[in-house]
């Protein structure tokens, strides 16, 4: 099954995408994860992709295209795979149905998770992160069980630096215009389909798990 989890910063594409990706046993591809750990390894791609992540800017398609493309290549891709957060621009859609055609592959589904504005500022500034194994909680809205700590491998919990509130204001005006143009170019092809990212998470999980097995309701 190939996919692709669409939203603005803060809708729930990597919250959602760690449970269908468990769920459906197919890797589980993130753009902003290879970006921010090829940061924290201080790699050439990592000290190119911070000055736009800082300043909550896009990194350049020719970047982003190059990573995906290699990536999709690889073995574990074969059974399918769940983009989070790729294509974010036009151009870059137009790669991925070339890079596609070229593995002799094609999208089976585009699911763009839908939320208010005034409620992605919220989700993003409460934000939290494991710095061991990359859970995602929210202070309010997912808390752990015990303060800054993880639930699942006791590690500590930090917040993303693009997080902050300046940064945040920034990341969705940005992503606005061109997620308006993406969902565009995808309804024009005919296979997206809108989630409600407004319901609690785990409905979230349901609607999109109900779509992708075909049980349209
Ligand atoms: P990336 O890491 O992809 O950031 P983003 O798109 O801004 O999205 P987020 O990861 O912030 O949000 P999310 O939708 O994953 O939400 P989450 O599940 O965490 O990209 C970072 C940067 O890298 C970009 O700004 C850009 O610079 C660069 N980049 C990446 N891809 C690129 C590309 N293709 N082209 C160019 N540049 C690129 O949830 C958010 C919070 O809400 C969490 O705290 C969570 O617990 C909570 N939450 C989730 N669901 C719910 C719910 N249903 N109810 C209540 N709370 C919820
Ligand atoms: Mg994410
Ligand atoms: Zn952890």
């Amino acid at each position: 099954m190939n996919i692709v989890l669409m939203g603005l910063p803060g809708a729930g594409k990597g919250t959602q995408a760690d449970r269908i990706t468990s769920e459906l046993r197919i890797p589980h591809i993130s753009t902003g994860d290879i970006f921010r750990q090829a940061v924290k390894e201080g790699t050439p791609l990592g000290l190119e992709a911070k000055k736009y992540m800082d300043d909550g800017q896009l990194v350049p398609d020719r970047v982003t295209i190059g990573i995906v493309r290699e990536r999709l290549g690889k073995d574990d891709c074969a059974e399918g795979f769940l983009l989070d957060g790729f294509p974010r621009t036009v151009p870059q859609a137009e790669a991925l149905d070339e890079t596609l055609k070229e593995l002799g592959r094609s999208l089976d589904h585009v699911l763009y998770i839908e939320v208010a504005e005034a409620e992605l500022l919220k989700r993003l500034t409460g934000r939290r992160i494991c710095s061991s194994c990359g859970a995602t909680y929210h202070v309010v809205f997912d808390p752990p069980k015990q303060d800054g700590v993880c639930d699942r491998c006791d590690g500590s919990l930090y917040q993303r630096d693009d997080d902050r509130e300046e940064t945040v204001a920034k990341r969705l005006e940005v992503n606005l215009g061109k997620t308006r143009e993406l969902v565009d170019y995808y309804q024009s092809g005919g296979n997206l389909r809108r989630i409600d990212g407004a319901q609690p998470i785990d409905k979230v999980t349901e609607s999109i798990l109900k779509v992708l097995r075909g049980a349209i309701r």
